[in-house]
């Protein structure tokens, strides 16, 4: 297949690694990471390993008006709509999947991608870039797509991401899958960047902050049940968020990162999208309207300074 990576960053970079050793692969990234790729090659450690040589462009306008069986666009979710917008005015392509964490990519590749099948994909690896050309491929987990246009496509990709070691499944419902781990997002992300501490201070802390935890959970199980989404039961999410920030407690949430690196975050896609979707049906003071607000201030300041 040949294979077009937008976005190719952590997690893209994971991506482009293990499919360009069986696929034609071309990957979109940008300044140094670009040039350290051109350069020497793409190098993985951790669950994967290795020196990678990937065709690298800069821009679309580089690559040319070639065709591309499958488009993975792996950008974060704030700059998914304008790179779809690039992608289907410089490309031709017959699939496109975009993975991103949060609640709007869906409907964002339904209103900009018209004609082409579209698949949306929640994953469960973690990777970090350690620096230009260096990714570090921490967790190797689970990806979860879909065809959001019910094409038969999405059983072969799952095959294709799987037999280059990117287990992968279609499963009977995408969307119960991405709002479950918006859900843990939800309460790991904004309390750890308030916080400013590693994942663990959520169970250092757990009786004080469990009383915001439920209000979170809440709202956003009453959110999903407005999309036709059933989550499982209260208690079983918040035993989920309980578990991730013990695995996960030495890590440094995504948030947080992006805050520390005067980075834009993506609390857009997560507390601010489940408070819209609440303040449209009139309840207008929830938590995570509040979390929403707190990080959009502390985006403000940490982007200035
Ligand atoms: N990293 C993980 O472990 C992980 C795990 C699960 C899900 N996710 C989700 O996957 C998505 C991607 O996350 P990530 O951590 O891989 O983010 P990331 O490292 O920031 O990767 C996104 C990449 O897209 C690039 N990009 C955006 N617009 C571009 C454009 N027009 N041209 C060229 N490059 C462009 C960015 O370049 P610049 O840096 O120059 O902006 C960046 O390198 C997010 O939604 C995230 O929540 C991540």
């Amino acid at each position: 297949m040949k294979i077009l990576v937008y976005g190719m960053g952590a997690i893209g970079s994971v991506f482009a690694a293990r499919l360009s050793t069986v696929h034609e692969v071309v990957g979109i990234c940008r300044g140094e990471h670009y040039k350290v790729i051109k350069d020497r090659g793409l190098k993985l450690s951790g669950e994967t390993q290795g020196t990678f040589i990937i065709k690298v462009a800069e821009s679309l306008d580089d690559v040319g008006e070639e065709y591309f069986d499958l488009v993975l666009v792996t950008t974060k979710s704030y700059d998914l709509r304008k790179s779809l917008k690039k992608i289907k005015e410089s490309i031709s392509f017959s699939h496109i999947l975009a993975i991103q964490n949060g609640l709007n990519t869906a409907e964002i590749l339904t209103e900009e991608i018209r004609n082409a099948d579209i698949l949306v994909g929640v994953t469960y690896n973690a990777a970090t870039l350690e620096a230009p050309g260096i990714v570090k491929h921490a967790y190797k987990g689970k990806t979860y797509i879909a065809s959001l246009r019910g094409s038969e496509f999405q059983m072969r990709l799952a095959s294709v991401l799987s037999d280059v070691g990117l287990p992968s499944e279609v499963p009977q419902d995408i969307f119960k899958i991405i709002w479950e781990k918006a859900a843990v997002n939800c309460v790991i992300n904004p309390l750890t960047a308030i916080l400013y501490e590693k994942n663990k201070i959520i169970v250092e802390l757990w009786d004080e902050l469990l009383p915001i935890i439920e209000s979170i959970i809440d709202e956003i199980i009453e959110a999903a049940k407005i999309f036709g989404v059933n989550l499982p039961q209260k208690e079983c999410l918040i035993e989920k968020v309980k578990k991730v920030s013990i695995y996960t407690g030495e890590n440094i949430s995504s948030m947080l990162q992006d805050l520390q690196k005067g980075k834009r975050t993506e609390i857009d896609a997560l507390n601010c999208y489940v408070a819209n979707v609440l303040r449209r049906k009139g309840h207008n003071e929830t938590v995570n309207w509040l979390l929403c607000t707190i990080i959009k201030e502390l985006e403000k300041k940490s982007i200035k300074s």
